[in-house]
């Protein structure tokens, strides 16, 4: 089969060298875009007299009618075509003649590849960004249902301090919602133009690139045509934030497999939601985080694979380029069904109350509060700490906790305890009174859920 470009070449190319430059078995994602690319561009060309508006109108008609045959699974995608931009003009020509041959007026495609990708991630970003607010959702739906559970806060993987278990969920609340707007953020810059910088130096023909841009929705157009053809920052900034969001997905996974162990048994993921052993009968093993924590590698990698392919790439489009697809491809479809089964995950867990309230009984987390006791009844903080420490160490000793030991007991330790102390040990207490801004008080998450709400309204 000959070759949109064969005019200058005197023999086949190498198969091997075919099927190794090809793109078309991943970039054929891209078939939407191409056309809305090439649906502007010739709407463009004929809206500036660069060719006869009858030519662009069955170029028009052409490309809708090969997009009805994409929208079918009509379209045989070829490799001897190489990539989506060739395959899509060789149907062109195909299906309406010689004429076809004239969407490519102006254009390369270098700037062409460039805008699909632009137009692509426009679509993901803009997905991805609900798909977010769904696990936002879920997590909102379990915390309101949890502000009064109390959980065991930890640092060091020590208990810490007990907290609202919805105080706990609510953290990841946040963690998306700076992920949303770093989302949000980036479509500014995806939002930038390619289209109408040819090769690499512009084109010679009277192109309007306002009228494409203004066609494809997009806010600034680059206004330097060899950083247009080689930009891909966009790309970076898309793979380093879907890096993040597994991150963040990455942490409340491994939270979830902690906390469905035996050991912790704080909730309990539902049925549907895990999977079984092939030789241990009783197991239900956490699949799911477990997976989701384990993709994040890949959405790292990709990220990696795409800064080290542009590392010392120099101006403008080099072939090494086309590498910027799979991976960009592979974040968003790993993104796409991690958040798609967090959400439901999340929703159908079972928490644990009685399970989280018997470890709270059982741990010395409310010890920072007896030291806050005894500053307010004058003693200065270090010493106080130091107070504690041997009352903690003395209950280790004689196997008792804090509320178990006698009023005799504390005086040993200091004078100025009494009786009230045990109202400050209760756990409902140590929560309630953490009641700064942020803080983990019923009153306070409640602002903090109400806060939450709001930002998913907006
Ligand atoms: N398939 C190519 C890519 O994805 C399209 C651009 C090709 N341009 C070129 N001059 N070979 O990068």
């Amino acid at each position: 089969m000959s070759k949109l470009w064969g005019g200058r070449f005197t023999k086949e190319t190498n198969k091997l060298v075919e099927e190794f430059t090809a793109s078309i078995s991943f970039d054929q994602k891209l078939a939407k875009e191409d056309i809305a690319g090439s649906l502007a561009h010739v709407q463009m060309l004929g809206e500036c007299g660069i060719i006869p508006v009858e030519d662009a109108e069955k170029i028009k008609n052409g490309l809708l009618l090969i997009k009805e045959k994409v929208d079918r699974g009509e379209v045989e995608f070829l490799v001897e075509d190489e990539d989506i931009h060739m395959n899509i003009e060789r149907q062109l020509i195909e299906e309406i003649g010689p004429v076809g041959g004239k969407l490519h007026t102006g254009r390369s495609r270098n700037d062409q590849v460039a805008t699909d990708m632009h137009l692509y991630l426009r679509t993901k970003t803009t997905e991805l960004i609900t798909l977010v607010e769904e696990v936002q959702q879920a997590i909102i739906g379990q915390a309101k249902e949890h502000v009064e559970t109390l959980i065991p806060g930890y640092t060091h993987l020590q208990r810490a301090q007990p907290v609202s278990f919805a105080h706990h969920l609510m953290a990841y609340f946040w963690m998306f919602e700076r992920d949303k707007e770093r989302l949000l953020d980036s479509l500014k810059r995806v939002n930038w133009l390619p289209l109408g910088s040819g090769a690499l130096a512009g084109t010679t023909f009277p192109i309007n690139r306002g009228i494409v841009a203004e066609q494809l929705g997009f806010e600034t157009i680059y206004p330097n045509s060899m950083d247009a053809v080689s930009d891909r920052d966009f790309i970076l900034e898309f793979l380093s934030i879907g890096s993040i969001i597994m991150t963040h997905i990455s942490r409340l996974s491994e939270e979830l497999v902690i906390w469905s162990s035996q050991e912790f048994q704080f909730v309990e993921l539902d049925d549907s939601f895990c999977t079984g052993s092939s030789i241990m009968p009783q197991k239900k093993n956490p699949d799911v985080p477990e997976l989701l924590r384990g993709k994040t590698g890949r959405t790292y990698g990709n990220l990696i694979g795409l800064l080290t392919v542009l590392k010392g790439l120099p101006l403008a489009y080099n072939k090494d380029l086309q590498e910027d697809k799979e991976g960009m491809f592979d974040t968003v479809a790993t993104l796409e069904g991690s958040l798609k089964l967090l959400a439901p995950m999340i929703e159908t867990m079972t928490v644990r109350k009685d399970v989280m309230r018997k470890a709270i009984n059982n741990d010395f987390s409310n010890a920072t509060d007896i030291a806050d006791y005894l500053v307010r009844k004058g003693l200065p903080f270090r010493e106080a700490h130091e107070v504690i420490g041997k009352i903690v160490l003395y209950s280790i000793q004689s196997g008792k906790f804090l509320l178990d030991l006698t009023l005799d007991e504390y005086q040993q330790f200091s004078t100025l305890f009494e009786e009230d102390i045990y109202v400050v040990l209760a756990p409902e207490h140590v929560v309630a009174v953490r009641n700064s801004f942020g803080g983990t008080s019923p009153e306070q998450v409640r602002e903090q859920i109400k806060l939450a709400e709001g930002k998913l309204e907006q």
